[in-house]
């Protein structure tokens, strides 16, 4: 019995006889009684002009979202699941794509699914209509749009953990979030990427309904089969965001939010693609290179050289004073006993091929993570890089230090790392989640334009 039959016979039928249908709780596949739309709505790939609104559901569905700039949705349009020609009519998560949007404007919208019953290819037909009666909203990218974002890294799907960061990041109440990296594990399951992003066992279900996210991917949010295609779940980015030479590149962002632009990079694998463990099956060094044209036109983008402050995002690190950390380039298979692990702490390839690009542009902050261990490293620009570097914290609510290669340390803690512009400087903020006191502060000044 799989799990979703699992609560179908259990939970769902028992919520449905006690007749409380609580919202987004993960009722039964369908039967008839439970709710279609099993989740709240989840915004995906902040951007100017569109937004992604990803949700669950509990069987065959045809998503649509309603959206307007009227609170009361009197404007509102419809817009459906999937892009031209078919729908995206399927039984699990329902991915919308709002396009056409204005800059640093404030949208309404509210969710709905048709039930499908399918039976072929002239045999199909509604069944019902559900629709979330709560009427969410967003605001677009842009230059209007106040300077503050929250950055979450390595928080692996334990739930405790995300629910602590949810918690903080509504206190803070950002422009946006950037989730980076490592956000699952290994997910052979479409279902079990569902539990991580669309319906976590937090308090907060809502956690990203008002609040849009964007997501930079680690190393393990492409392992596992269902991992290997995680857009299914979490969409790439919209193609009119980059050049058609970067069309697979769904991934990389290049966004303007008030006085900072935010510049997103992807650093892949943290081992090599000769590593015999796995079997050919991965493709970074190519991905790796492609991101640097990428990278040189979005630097060179209006709304990116035009802001005074410029932050890039990216999993692994770009820098290492540690030479006992592996920098991800030791061929054939990433073992050397000079370093401490046989994977990558820090990606020397992508700080050779992205690096020099962002110390041209005068980048202030490079925000990573992957290490599972807080720290903070200057810039050092007589040495060719101008840009200082902040490696947010672990998963782990305690010093339990299981992680291969890590000891225990009392800097092992999750992070909310929270950066605001604050009367002409870039003030960053690193909330400790464990103590929930502040770790440490940072202010950069404008980049010379
Ligand atoms: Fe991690
Ligand atoms: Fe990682």
């Amino acid at each position: 019995m799989d799990r979703r039959e699992f609560i179908g016979a259990g939970a769902a039928g028992a919520i449905a006889a006690s007749g409380l249908l609580k919202p987004f709780e993960a009722l039964a596949k369908d039967d008839g009684d439970g709710r279609l739309i099993i989740s709240a709505p989840m915004l995906q790939n902040w951007a100017e002009t569109s937004m992604g609104v990803a949700f669950a559901v509990s069987s065959m569905a045809n998503g649509y979202v309603l959206v307007g700039e009227r609170e009361d949705l009197s404007d509102a349009r419809k817009v459906v699941c999937g892009g031209f020609r078919v729908t995206d009519a399927n039984d699990r998560v329902m991915l919308v794509r709002l396009t056409g949007l204005k800059p640093s404007t404030r949208y309404y919208y509210r969710i709905g699914a048709d039930r499908i019953s399918y039976q072929g290819g002239y045999k199909m037909k509604k069944t019902g209509n559900e629709e979330d009666p709560t009427v969410y909203s967003f605001t677009t990218a842009g230059k209007g749009v106040p300077a503050s974002f929250c950055v979450i890294n390595d928080t692996h799907a334990r739930m405790d953990t995300f629910g602590l960061a949810t918690e903080k990041i509504a206190a803070l109440a950002p422009s946006c979030v950037v989730w980076n990296g490592d956000a699952t594990n290994v997910q052979e399951t479409i279902e079990s990427q569902v539990e991580i992003f669309l319906s976590p066992a937090i308090e907060r279900k809502d956690y990203a309904a008002n609040l849009p996210y964007i997501f930079c991917p680690g190393n393990h949010d492409c392992r596992g089969w269902a991992g290997r295609h995680l857009e299914k779940v979490m969409m790439f980015r919209q193609p009119e965001e980059r050049a058609s030479r970067d069309w697979d590149l769904g991934r990389n962002f290049a966004v303007r939010m008030g006085e900072v632009a935010m510049i997103g990079l992807d650093t892949a694998e943290d081992k090599l693609d000769s590593n015999p463990r796995f079997a050919g099956l991965f493709s970074s060094v190519a991905y790796r290179e492609a991101q640097v044209e990428w990278l040189r036109d979005a630097l060179c983008r209006e709304e990116i050289v035009s802001a005074p402050y410029l932050v890039a995002f990216c999993h692994i690190p770009l820098f290492d004073d540690d030479p006992t950390h592996n920098p991800g380039d030791i061929a054939p298979a990433d073992f050397d006993p000079r370093y401490t692990t046989d994977y990558a702490l820090w990606q020397r390839t992508c700080a050779g091929l992205w690096g020099p690009l962002l110390h041209a542009a005068g980048c202030q902050l490079v925000v990573s993570a992957h290490q599972h261990k807080y720290r903070f490293l200057d810039a050092d620009a007589e040495g060719g890089r101008c840009w200082a570097q902040i490696i947010g914290g672990s998963p782990e609510l305690g010093l339990k230090g299981k992680h291969d290669g890590f000891a225990p340390d009392p800097t092992r803690f999750p992070t909310v790392i929270e950066g605001k512009v604050e009367a002409g400087r870039l003030n960053i903020t690193v909330h400790n989640l464990l103590t929930g006191a502040v770790q440490d502060r940072f202010s950069f000044a404008p980049r010379p334009l």
